[in-house]
């Protein structure tokens, strides 16, 4: 292990191109960057401004196969939404990373992980959690909880260190992966505010939408979605599809005052277009192929996954454990969800499945019925027995 070498997750924004520089003269280290695409990079550029800045190597990696197949579809088949609004695109992202790190640090004999997230969000401890879990023995160090450093004082250190100050795309912080943008701070702080426009990147407003809807059938198997429209489509193209479609009609805004692990309730802004379709569909899929109470303790389960992967605990047996029993519910979730795109809203219209539990024939109140209505007398006495019984003794609960 070279007692000199840290790998430092770089996105070539202002706060990790002046930790290159930070760490090389602070920890008298070599710097290796890694920039990781989870879909929305430009891994070229950034690798090479990172050279540009000083770091010895800069590695690349492409994981959007790797973060479709095992953190968007679980977590679809899941059904995890924090807090019953926030599809987790940055907290799902997070592992990966993580994972990433800790092979980039071992094929490269670093001693050390960096990441420029600071002291106060949930992301320091989704990679700091992720990476102890992979990798004991590895130090991790944030510089950005160390430096305290303004912003200000920053673009004064990177111009005195001939670190190139990357544009800055707007007054957010913002974080995107192909599951979602999540943008915060700045006027976002005024949970009072209205969020500008200038918050929103992958959505249109609503006055700009089309003023006709749009039809979209989604096929499942198994809980997978496997073609839009009937043609065959999976993966990330289908979600990428979805993204740019859903986000045309204005569909997928979140304005979320949420309850971060580290105690403090922050406002974030999300767009997550794909997201909100897919889970919108896929949950009216279940309703139509899962009994009762496999929804309902399915809802209760997906909650506690929910703040699993939040809260940064996706390497535990919890979670895997959770997984299993998701992947059991998925067995007969097939058939085709029919949604409706318009002026911002999704709303499903129709569903139909090979393994549907709703029946045409026990729902109807046409002349097809075929309910046994008389049966429902016996039902009902039972049902109600002890309702009378404790009537009869206690009264009936104060009327
Ligand atoms: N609040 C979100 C989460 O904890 C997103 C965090 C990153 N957001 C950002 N705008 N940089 O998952």
């Amino acid at each position: 292990m070279a007692e000199n070498k840290i790998i430092l997750a770089y996105s070539g924004g202002l706060d990790t191109s002046v930790a290159i520089r930070w760490l090389q003269e602070r920890y008298q280290a070599q710097i290796v960057t890694l920039t990781i695409d989870l879909g929305m990079v430009n891994l070229e550029e950034i690798r090479q401004r990172a050279l540009r800045i000083g770091a010895v190597n800069a590695l690349t990696v492409d994981g959007k196969e790797a973060f479709y197949k095992d953190f968007i579809i679980p977590a679809l088949r899941a059904g995890a939404v924090y807090e019953d609004q926030y599809p987790l695109a940055t907290a799902l992202g997070r592992p990966l990373i993580a994972r990433y790190l800790v092979e980039a640090a071992r094929s490269e004999g670093a001693y050390a992980i960096s990441h420029g997230c600071t002291g106060k969000g949930n992301d320091q401890v989704r990679l700091d959690v992720g990476v102890n879990a992979l990798a004991p023995e590895l130090k991790i160090i944030a510089p950005i909880r160390e430096w305290a450093m303004s912003r200000e004082e920053e673009i004064e250190y990177a111009q005195m260190h001939n670190i190139p100050v990357p544009l800055s795309k707007g007054p957010y912080s913002v974080d995107e992966n192909l599951w979602g943008r999540s943008a915060e701070a700045g006027d976002l702080e005024d949970p009072w505010r209205e969020p500008p426009e200038a918050a929103y990147d992958w959505t249109r407003p609503v006055g700009d939408t089309p003023p006709e809807p749009a039809y979209l059938e989604i096929v499942f198997e198994g809980g997978l979605p496997v073609s839009i429209d009937g043609e065959g489509m999976g993966g990330i193209d289908l979600v990428r599809h979805l993204n740019r479609l859903a986000g045309d009609h204005g569909v997928g805004r979140i304005d979320h005052i949420e309850n971060r692990l580290v105690g403090i309730k922050s406002r974030e802004v999300y767009e997550a277009p794909a997201a909100v379709v897919l889970h919108t569909a896929h949950k009216a899929l279940e309703a139509m192929t899962l009994s009762k109470e496999q929804m309902r303790l399915k809802a209760r389960v997906a909650q506690e996954y929910a703040d699993v992967v939040y809260n940064g605990l996706w390497y535990t047996s919890h979670r895997r454990d959770m997984d299993a029993y998701f992947a059991s519910t998925q067995r007969h979730v097939s058939g085709t969800v029919r949604v409706k795109l318009h002026r911002g809203v999704c709303s499903v219209v129709g569903r139909s499945s090979p393994r549907a539990l709703y029946s045409y024939d026990l729902a109807t109140y046409d002349r097809g019925d075929k309910f046994d209505h008389r049966s429902s007398e016996g039902f009902i006495s039972i049902y109600g027995l002890p309702v009378r019984t404790q009537a009869q003794v206690q009264g009936n609960g104060g009327e």
